[in-house]
């Protein structure tokens, strides 16, 4: 995500205006301004056209040189449903490019396609990323277009002769639509077609012989569609073709040999079908990418395949190839996957010795021997290497500690032995790895726990000796540590507090006492410690682990004494040892079915991280002074405490306060309406100061009274997740709040930051429902959100959020302000549909961005990727809902998946397009406590 997207563009357009329209002379002819003000007038906000200025100067209008002609419109991303204006555009008859992409049509009126198709130099149309519905129109006149993109849109029915009339047509992009029935071939003039992309599509039967008479094709995309039958065995004719996609379909035979005339085809990717055959030597000679990945290809990998100097990545992943791996490699060559087929034969020291820029490396799953080839070090990009599930043999080359861009080594079940060497521990940027089922032994390298960036860690099943390093406390960021099945001895160190999936200690030989600092494991759910010769009763604190739902003890037969209560959702495993369970007959702790679903809403504050990176306070720091250099003379006219907390009154000190506001250093945070600066107070307590921001001229002269008193009204809330005002400076023209400050910073930059559990997730959906439910809840006024916004929620802890930004729906009125309605109300991607047209901010409103926030939660997702909007994505992909949520948290277990689809349905509601069809925030909250 870009960090500059929230420049309130306001300001940028008053700058537009001031500064650039005077230049702008209006040679326009009248019949051209005329139709562009009625055009103008037909549009609703946001379009930003406004009449006093010459049409030449308003956003995405282009005129030709002279200004005396238009040439171009876009009208991108306003959220357009209605299309009636789409045949005024036709009578632009200069007109060249049309781009109307990414808004909310649904229809393309008849109209539209008749007059546009009179305009004799109409080259563009662009209709991607709308809703588009029903069969795709037919286009008569047209003569000139050479690009029609209506990809992302749900058009549907089978392409017959719709598109034979665009003789001129060099680009068409269907993409991501619902087309069925085969391949249109009748797309024009065949000699002028370049690119073809029909790619996420539901074509099926043959590719068809009449495609390879368009021999100007350059970009054929057929890719997810579910196309059968063999590639052409002349698809060579296509001399031109550059990249040819054919992945995701059902296609089968041999991978014709004719591909290799293709001397500009430079990227062929054709995985995930059901290709037979060998790979053709040969196949490489001409290609930068080659993709088979997922067929059944067989037969030994030519030997030359990796050798042509500008191959930069091959995957032949998941085949059924044998033979040794090329020995000759590519030194631009930057991924290589040959994972999951019959490879015997060494790993060729000799191959890395020139290939610098190999980043992803996979022979992971094959019949590899020998040892894992020292000269690999030279391999100074390496980012993964996965070489596991093979008969390697050996020790660990040392020299491998010098890959030090490597975030994932996967080593595990070859036949590795001698001791971890310590030159593991330079792997600064390690986030996995593993080494388990090999016969690795010495004791595990204090060295180990330097790897500040861990996620996984597994050593399982070796023969590791000696104790666990006390250190391991450092792995700040370990989310499983697997360390069963050795010989480690002495007493149980204390854990890293963040470990969630499992800890897993058992069968070795740990001896003492199970530590009462595991208490503190919030987020851990398997706690397994069976077979050690643990001693001593089970802390009591371990009843504190609420996310726990299983605690494996069995076989350590010294442990003693009674059982805790434990929570009634985790299983307690306790067979061969001394243990006594007293709980009573009708609550059995052992081996009960673990079904119920668990966890109420644990709010309980844990350790705190802060987590802002220094290079995004960097970069709120130059858009503030790109953005907001000339409001900055602050004149202070008041200032007061509204807090009756005495501790706060005695500690916030104003003189202070606005010293800290004065250095940018001081900036913490951004949301969309405001800055937080830090501000240390004479006691040395921290507190946060806000800065509305003022290119909205919040403070008309004459309102500052007014302003005092809308926040003591805030400032009364009493609920634990909204964030309350304690005192306000107020100067010429913004205003300064403070409130307690917030260590960890908004939830934004939390959830897009680093890993949140689930347990975090689903209690801080619960905490903002309850903010909202009460904000919302004051039934003759209830207070909106203008800007509801995983940024503008603050985390108390990782389990507790606070609603921030409360206030600003009622300091700046949206319909007086300076920017345009939809500029004003909120951020993108939590905007609902209907503020386009009904310029009111609602409950139902409010609700729809909650949906949204619901949705970051559960796809770890920002609300916006590459202009396309989470909710648009979701919703396209609400077939499939495993794949929409989070990987890294519905992993975690099948009770946290089920939570997870049962949140996703509540998330979809809330993001209705019908505001009726929303429920309150109470009913939300309802219905989220009822999914825990
Ligand atoms: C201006 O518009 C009128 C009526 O719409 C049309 O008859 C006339 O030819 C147009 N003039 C030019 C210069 O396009
Ligand atoms: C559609 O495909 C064309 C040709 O490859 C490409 O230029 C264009 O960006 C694509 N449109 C979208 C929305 O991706
Ligand atoms: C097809 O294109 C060629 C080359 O540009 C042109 O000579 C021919 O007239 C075109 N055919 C049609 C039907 O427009
Ligand atoms: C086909 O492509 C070639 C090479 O780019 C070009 O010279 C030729 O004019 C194209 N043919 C048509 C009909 O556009
Ligand atoms: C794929 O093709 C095979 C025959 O090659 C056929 O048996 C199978 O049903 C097809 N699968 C789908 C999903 O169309
Ligand atoms: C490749 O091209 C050569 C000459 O251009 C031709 O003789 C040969 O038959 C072609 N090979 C295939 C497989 O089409």
């Amino acid at each position: 995500m870009g960090r500059f997207e929230y420049i309130p563009t306001s300001f940028l357009s008053i700058l537009f205006i001031f500064c650039f329209c005077p230049m702008v002379l209006s040679l326009l002819s009248q019949n051209q301004t005329k139709t562009m003000i009625n055009l103008s007038k037909n549009l609703p906000p946001p379009v930003p056209w406004n009449a006093s200025y010459p049409p030449c100067s308003w956003m995405g209008v282009d005129c030709d040189p002279t200004n005396s002609s238009i040439v171009g419109i876009s009208l991108i991303r306003y959220s357009l449903s209605a299309s009636d204006f789409l045949p005024l555009v036709c009578k632009i008859q200069t007109l060249e490019h049309f781009d109307v992409s990414n808004n909310r049509l649904s229809s393309v009126p008849d109209g539209f396609i008749t007059e546009c198709g009179k305009i004799k130099g109409l080259k563009k149309l662009n209709f991607s990323g709308n809703m588009l519905g029903g069969d795709l129109p037919s286009f008569h006149g047209f003569d000139a277009l050479e690009s029609l993109d209506m990809s992302f849109n749900n058009l549907e029915g089978s392409i017959g002769i719709q598109l034979d009339g665009l003789v001129s047509l060099k680009s068409l992009n269907l993409t991501s639509n619902n087309f069925g029935g085969s391949i249109p071939t009748k797309l024009g003039n065949s000699t002028v077609l370049e690119h073809l992309v029909l790619s996420v599509n539901q074509f099926g039967g043959k590719i068809p012989d009449e495609l390879l008479s368009y021999e100007n094709l350059t970009e054929v995309d057929f890719r997810a569609n579910l196309l059968s039958g063999s590639i052409p065995s002349n698809i060579g004719k296509l001399s031109n073709l550059e990249s040819l996609v054919l992945s995701s379909n059902n296609l089968t035979g041999e991978i014709p040999a004719s591909l290799f005339n293709l001397t500009k085809l430079s990227r062929f990717e054709a995985n995930q079908n059901n290709f037979i055959g060998p790979v053709p030597p040969g196949i490489t000679n001409h290609l930068t990418s080659l993709d088979l990945s997922f067929n059944n290809l067989s037969g030994p990998i030519p030997e030359d395949l990796l050798s042509p100097s500008q191959l930069q990545a091959v995957d032949l992943s998941n085949n059924m190839l044998n033979g040794s791996v090329p020995t000759n490699f590519s030194p631009n060559l930057f991924r290589l996957r040959f994972g999951s087929n019959h490879l015997s034969g060494n790993i060729p020291p000799g191959a890395f010795a020139a290939v610098p820029n190999l980043t992803y490396l996979e022979l992971d799953n094959n019949d590899l021997t020998g040892t894992i080839p020292a000269e690999l070090e030279s391999c100074r990009k390496l980012a993964l290497l996965n070489l596991a599930q093979n008969h390697l043999t050996g020790v660990l080359p040392p020299l491998l500690g010098n890959l030090t861009n490597l975030q994932v080594l996967k080593l595990q079940m070859n036949k590795l032995n001698g001791a971890i060497p310590i030159e593991i521990g330079q792997l600064h940027k390690l986030s996995i790895l593993n080494l388990s089922w090999n016969s690795l032994g010495g004791s595990i390298p204090s060295e180990i726990t330097n790897l500040s960036s861990l996620n996984f860690l597994n050593l399982q099943s070796n023969n590791l000796s000696g104790s666990i390093p006390t250190s391991i406390e450092n792995l700040k960021f370990l989310i499983e540590l697997q360390l069963g099945e050795n010989q480690l001895s002495g007493v149980i160190p204390s854990m890293p507090w963040n470990l969630q999936a499992s800890l897993n200690l058992s069968s070795n030989h740990l001896s003492g006492n199970i530590p009462s600092s595991f208490g503190t494991l919030g987020s851990l759910e398997v706690l397994d410690l069976s077979n050690n010769k643990l001693s001593g009763p089970i802390p009591k604190e371990l009843t504190g682990m609420s996310s726990l739902t299983q605690l494996l003890l069995a076989n350590n037969a010294l442990l003693s004494g009674e059982i805790p209560k434990f929570s009634q959702h985790v299983e307690v495993v306790y067979s061969g040892t001394g243990l006594i369970n007293n709980t009573s007959p009708d609550n059995p702790i052992a081996n009960r079915p673990n079904t119920v679903s668990k966890k109420g809403i644990s709010v309980h504050v844990t350790i705190l991280i802060a987590i802002v990176a220094a290079s995004f306070v960097f970069g709120i720091v130059i858009q503030l002074v790109v953005s907001r250099k000339n409001c900055w003379q602050p004149q202070f006219i008041q200032s007061n405490l509204l807090t009756p907390n005495a501790i706060h009154k005695s500690r916030i000190h104003f003189g202070k306060a606005m010293e800290a506001v004065a250095d940018t250093s001081n900036v913490t945070l951004k949301t969309r309406f405001s800055t937080y600066y830090t501000a240390i107070m004479p006691s040395g307590s921290i507190y946060f100061i806000k800065k509305l921001d003022c290119s909205n001229k919040i403070l008309p002269l004459g309102s500052h009274d007014k302003f005092g008193k809308e926040l003591e009204v805030f400032a009364k809330l009493n609920n634990s997740n909204v964030m309350t005002p304690l005192a306000y400076v107020l100067s010429i023209d913004t205003a300064y709040i403070l409130y307690e400050y917030i260590s960890n910073g908004s939830l934004y930059d939390v959830l897009h930051g680093s890993m949140l559990d689930w347990g975090s997730r689903y209690s801080i959906a619960v905490g903002v429902a309850q903010g909202l439910s009460f904000l919302h809840g004051f039934a003759s006024s209830p207070i909106l959100l203008l800007d509801l916004s995983s940024k503008s929620i603050m985390l108390k802890s990782l389990k507790e959020p606070q609603v921030g930004d409360v206030e600003l729906y009622h300091v700046i009125n949206p319909l007086k302000s300076t920017g345009n309605f939809s500029e004003v109300v909120g951020s993108v991607g939590y905007i609902p549909p209907e503020y386009a047209y009904t310029m009111t901010v609602t409950i139902a409103g409010n609700v729809y961005s909650f949906g949204v926030i619901l949705l970051e939660l559960l796809t770890g997702e920002p609300p916006v990727t590459d202009g396309k909007e989470l909710v648009k994505w979701v919703l396209d992909h609400s077939t499939n809902p495993q794949y929409i949520l989070d990987f890294n948290v519905s992993r975690s277990s099948q009770e946290v998946r089920s939570q997870m689809l049962a949140i996703l349905k509540i998330a979809l509601v809330c993001v209705s397009t019908s505001p009726k069809a929303r429920p309150n925030m109470n009913t939300v909250l309802q219905m989220l406590l009822n999914v825990g």
